[in-house]
């Protein structure tokens, strides 16, 4: 413990638990998105998957833990910004950061913003939602309000912005910086970035589309 908060309290520390924290989250949006995919095999298949989930004891404790990567992140990540905004330079010219900045990187705090507020409109409408008629059903109602579908679109194009950048720079913190690996890294990042975004975007323009009914 005491470790950890010693860790905790310099700045290559808290960056730690900013970069797991969001290491981990990646894992669960490729679980997620893989169980999601399973809409466009219909009803049975969706909610017989949503059911499998629910009955499962051990979902409760993963959901507890998920809660906990998702404040780590945020909340240390907020705190991170915080000291860097206190350390900036005051009365000097701004300096440009080296290697360029990319559009992922300078929006970083605008699409986390924009991701929460999808998080928290997503949870209460599909996880705490109701299901009586079946997730599916509830699914495909919501998101056949052409607002809705859009605005879920628009926050998954975030989240791909987010994860763009959020990716390689998470394993820059870990000091995997060489220039051999770099490009590969960054190039898996922007890779990853687009087969979530796109992959999550897909159901919303479906149904938007009438081809999920
Ligand atoms: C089109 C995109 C998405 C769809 C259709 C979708 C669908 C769902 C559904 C149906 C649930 C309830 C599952 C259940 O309790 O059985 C759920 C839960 C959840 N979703 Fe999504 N999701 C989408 C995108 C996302 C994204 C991008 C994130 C994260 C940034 C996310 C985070 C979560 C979380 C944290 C939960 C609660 C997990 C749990 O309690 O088991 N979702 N989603």
């Amino acid at each position: 413990m005491d470790f950890l908060s010693r860790f905790y309290s310099s700045s290559i520390g808290r960056k730690f638990f900013v970069a797991g924290a969001g290491l981990s989250l990646c894992g669960f949006l490729i679980l997620h998105l893989s169980g999601n995919l399973l809409i466009f095999k219909g009803p049975g298949a969706f909610n017989h998957f949503a059911k499998t989930l629910d009955s499962n004891p051990l979902i409760l404790p993963a959901e507890l833990i998920l809660a906990g990567f998702f404040l780590l992140h945020i909340v240390i990540a907020l705190i991170v910004r915080y000291h860097n905004y206190q350390a900036r330079p005051i009365g000097y010219a701004r300096y440009s950061v080296k290697g360029g900045r990319t559009w992922g990187s300078r929006t970083m705090t605008a699409t986390a913003l924009i991701v929460l507020a999808f998080l928290v409109i997503h949870l209460k409408d599909f996880r705490f939602g109701n299901r009586s008629e079946g997730v599916y059903q509830l699914v495909v109602s919501c998101l056949k309000n052409l607002y809705y579908a859009v605005f879920y679109i628009l926050a998954m194009l975030s989240l791909s912005l987010h994860l763009s950048h959020g990716f390689q720079s998470a394993f820059q913190t870990f000091g995997l910086n060489h220039p051999k690996y770099t490009p590969a890294i960054k190039a898996l990042g922007y890779l990853f970035a687009l087969v979530i975004g796109l992959g999550f975007a897909s159901i919303p323009l479906w149904i938007m589309m009438g081809w999920i009914k």
